[in-house]
């Protein structure tokens, strides 16, 4: 292992698989507040564990904010958006009931639905995105029937970057007294996200990707009155000779010690993102990424996936080059430039098979809060010189 592996090197542009490198200084203070008061959260009276406890009810309450939630203990930790999905889907599905999702969702959604309904009887809709990359919200509520428990969908692509239309799928929902369950991996911490506005009933999110936090943070905001079933239980801290698992938020889906170092690391980070502004990194991400799919839009050879357009969009966009596989551009890239890319179907099958790249997938590149021009002219570079090499005389 090269532990003096110089990243300094790296043109980064793998932002929607984790942003990298972190705010040094969201870093430098998570650690030391952690060196300082690192100890069990919650288990004793003892001043150092009313700080630690503090720290994280104090992380609560800013996400829940952030999210436009009135109620801290509402949001819960969970190790990563995957986590927080599971918990969601499988808190609130059962037998007979039917769910609806979409074609553009990651494998934490897909996978969690698709085990519900092979093992325990639960119908699953997947309603197809139209041209250019969005689900259309009425095509939801067409699909709605007398047993439709739950909507899950996608906020943001981690594939092509489309930004879905929660609040109209939310309110179509509430009309009908349908829960909506929200992935917002790629989305917190990059756009405006407010869970009573968007009618959003459960939102889960990831800490380590435009929330800025480490790796193995995450977690859920439950709108008052939703109530998710607890799939798994154990040791809270408080009420130890009950024998069951306490049903109180944030409780009732905590189960053990959390992630005290991680949640540090997004504490920091929401005060991070608050003196840079959320809005003004957005700005700066898709300024760069304007340039980068501009740039690649005219290399000869190369078709840009899903869609090219500026508006409901993220930074991240997904591209094939004639004649080359996938994971070969990728390679090239990483060997040759020094650039870190994403190939393949970066967990999301179903967008890959409605788009017709279901076999060999794409390049994925994904600005982050990080970014320069300079990284993204190399990269509309190196790509030119890729395509350029398939047709040349050998
Ligand atoms: C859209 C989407 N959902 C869920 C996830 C899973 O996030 P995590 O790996 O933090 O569990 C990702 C990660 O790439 C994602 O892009």
């Amino acid at each position: 292992m090269d532990l003096n592996f110089d990243s300094q090197k790296i043109i980064y542009l793998d932002n929607a698989a984790t942003t990298f490198p972190k705010p040094r200084e969201v870093l430098e203070q998570a650690t030391d507040a952690y060196a300082r008061f690192g100890v069990n959260p919650g288990r004793s009276g003892y001043d150092l564990c009313l700080v630690a406890g503090e720290l994280v009810f104090e992380t609560r309450k800013a996400l829940a904010t952030f999210f436009g939630g009135d109620k801290p203990e509402r949001l819960v930790f969970a190790a990563n958006a995957t986590d927080a999905l599971n918990l969601a889907i499988q808190g609130l599905l059962g037998r007979g009931d039917h769910a609806i999702t979409t074609t553009v969702e990651h494998n934490s959604v897909i996978r969690p639905l698709d085990h519900l309904r092979r093992d325990h009887g639960v119908e699953v809709d997947f309603v197809p995105f139209e041209q250019g990359g969005l689900v259309d919200p009425d095509e939801i509520a067409r699909r709605f029937r007398p047993n439709t428990k739950l909507v899950v969908v996608n906020h943001g692509s981690n594939v092509i970057g489309t930004v879905q239309p929660v609040a109209e799928i939310g309110r179509r929902c509430r009309e009908r007294g349908i829960l909506l369950v929200v992935d917002a991996a790629q989305t917190a911490g990059v756009l405006p996200i407010d869970v009573e506005a968007m009618a959003i009933d459960v939102l889960c999110f990831t800490g380590h990707k435009s929330l800025l936090g480490p790796t193995g943070t995450g977690g859920l905001y439950v709108r008052d009155g939703v109530e998710v079933r607890h799939t798994r239980v154990g040791g809270t801290g408080v009420h130890s000779a009950y024998p069951f698992h306490l049903d109180e938020y944030p409780y009732r889906l905590e189960a053990g010690t959390g992630n005290v170092l991680g949640i540090a690391g997004l504490y920091f980070a929401q005060q991070y993102l608050a003196r840079r502004g959320v809005s003004e990194i957005y700005r700066h991400e898709m300024e760069l990424f304007a340039i980068l799919q501009a740039g690649l839009e005219k290399i000869d050879g190369v078709t840009l996936h899903g869609t090219t357009s500026l508006e409901h969009r993220l930074p991240v966009l997904s591209f094939t080059v004639a004649g080359r596989d996938p994971g070969d551009v990728g390679q090239l890239l990483d060997v040759d430039y020094n650039i870190a890319s994403r190939t393949g179907l970066q967990c999301a099958p179903l967008i890959h098979q409605q788009m017709g790249t279901g076999e060999r997938g794409t390049v994925r590149l994904s600005v982050g809060p990080m970014n320069e021009r300079a990284h993204v002219d190399a990269a509309v570079a190196a790509v030119t010189e890729i395509a350029a090499d398939v047709h040349a005389p050998a």
